[in-house]
């Protein structure tokens, strides 16, 4: 049986681009509930640890330069099945090859600056939304 819990965060292109609310917006309207919300910033050293599983691919550079380039907004989702259907809902990691009425085929730029982060396993989610968040921050 699959969790319901999943982690996400808006990062700094759809922020930059004032993003937050539409893409909160959809994330509501598809029945995930808010069970954690944070608007912060992460350092170099936190993006390094949030993403040490991609630490050998030749993006990961780009990547950690890109997650600490503006602030993100980052989020707990409870609904049924939320690892899979928040990743259904984003869309394909490049939003070039992501499904119409997805988050990042309506708001993504790029492979990198792809508007949205998604959990892609319940444990996965249960240690990202342990980075951000303390237990008194979750409702
Ligand atoms: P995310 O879901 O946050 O998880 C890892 C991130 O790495 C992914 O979204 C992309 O933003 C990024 N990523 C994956 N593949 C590439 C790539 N080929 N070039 C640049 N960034 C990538």
């Amino acid at each position: 049986m699959n969790g319901n819990r999943t982690f996400t965060m808006i990062k700094p292109d759809a922020v930059e681009k004032n993003y937050i609310g539409a893409i909160l917006e959809k994330i509501n309207s598809a029945g995930f509930t808010i069970k954690a919300l944070k608007y912060t910033r992460l350092s170099r050293a936190e993006a390094e640890t949030f993403y040490a599983i991609h630490k050998d691919r030749p993006f990961f550079g780009e990547l950690v330069e890109y997650m600490i380039s503006g602030p993100i907004v980052a989020a707990i989702l409870e609904k049924n099945n939320a690892v899979e259907d928040f990743r259904t809902l984003i869309g394909a990691t490049d939003p070039a090859q992501a499904a119409e009425g997805t988050i990042r085929k309506m708001y993504a730029t790029s492979i990198s600056a792809n508007a949205v982060h998604g959990s892609d396993s319940d444990d996965n989610a249960a240690i990202e939304g342990g980075f951000f968040f303390a237990q008194r921050d979750i409702h």
